[in-house]
């Protein structure tokens, strides 16, 4: 048995990473930049070259691999149908799939697309509906955090259900090591309650022990700041889609799935921001 990551450098697959290594299990983890990622990672990682928007890398990267743990990447002209296509050649035994909370009733996103493709590969495989990540106040949000003491971004008064990336890493894991035991069947993982983001700024600052507001911005001032800051534009949309949902107070929706397949309870938002809080100071 051995595992291809994908995403290794991001903040999902990193994490399936550290669960596959914790078990002893064998990996190979793919990046587009391996000098890049030995550099950064060391040498306690194998890595190979993936790039999901170039076919020529996908032979290499799927050769020495029977399961994958499969993400979907920001970018263009990327090439999955090809990709499921070389896996099911290579006789690939198992997907772990990350996918979006929800994802049923939004056809017109890559994740309904992804799902539907991964099944008519016929690979066995296990879809991981991932709430809102609580690490993406550490990514993208991190900068005004740090910079001006502030959540900004265009969410309303809406609650999300907020989940650890490292909960969603240990089911995807542990799909890829129990595989019969998953197979076909899709969880959606979310924390153990929905917040807003005046909630979350007040844990914050009760943590970090520094003042942090929710600037609450519509989602105009949210666009004109993030454009002043040079902010590219279609990352400026992918920020305010992923928080269309909750301003309509449709994201709060709480699931049960990371207890009955690990019997625990989902990590805490209060022990994520411990544990990251040398991100925001
Ligand atoms: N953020 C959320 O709240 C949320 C919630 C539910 C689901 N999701 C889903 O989670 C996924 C993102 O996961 P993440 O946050 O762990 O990722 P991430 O931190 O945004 O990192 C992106 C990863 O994709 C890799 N990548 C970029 N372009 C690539 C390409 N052309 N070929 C191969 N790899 C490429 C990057 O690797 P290099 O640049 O190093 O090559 C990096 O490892 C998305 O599909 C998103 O829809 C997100």
């Amino acid at each position: 048995m051995k595992v291809l990551v994908t995403g290794f450098t991001g903040k999902v697959g990193y994490e399936v990473a550290q669960k596959l290594m914790d078990k002893n299990i064998p990996l190979v983890c793919a990046v587009r930049n391996p000098e890049k990622a030995k550099a950064e990672f060391g040498n306690a990682y194998e890595f190979v070259k993936l790039d999901f928007s170039n076919p020529d890398t996908f032979d290499e990267a799927l050769g020495q691999v029977d399961r994958i743990f499969l993400m979907y990447p920001p970018g263009d002209n990327l090439q999955f149908a090809s990709f499921l296509e070389k896996a099911r050649r290579h006789g690939i035994q198992h997907i772990s799939y990350l996918s979006l909370k929800d994802v049923q009733f939004m056809p017109f996103i890559h994740h309904y697309k992804m799902e539907k493709l991964i099944k008519k590969s016929a690979i066995p495989y296990t879809f991981v509906r991932a709430g809102y990540f609580m690490q993406n106040l550490n990514d993208f949000m991190c900068k005004e955090i740090k910079e001006r003491r502030r959540i900004f971004v265009p969410a309303g008064k809406g609650k999300t259900s907020f989940v650890d990336t490292r909960d969603l890493a240990e089911v995807l894991a542990e799909a890829l090591m129990h595989p019969a035991k998953h197979r076909n069947t899709s969880y959606i993982i979310t924390g153990r309650e929905a917040l807003n983001f005046y909630e979350v700024a007040e844990i914050m600052t009760d943590i970090l022990n520094i003042d942090i507001e929710y600037a609450n911005p519509s989602v105009k001032e949210f666009k004109e700041f993030m454009k002043k800051m040079n902010v590219d534009d279609n990352f400026i949309n992918v920020v305010i889609g992923i928080h269309f949902p909750t301003k309509l107070g449709l994201a709060k929706g709480i699931k049960h799935d990371y207890q009955k397949v690990t019997s625990k309870e989902p990590t805490d938002i209060r022990v994520y921001i411990d544990d990251f809080k040398s991100s925001w100071i």
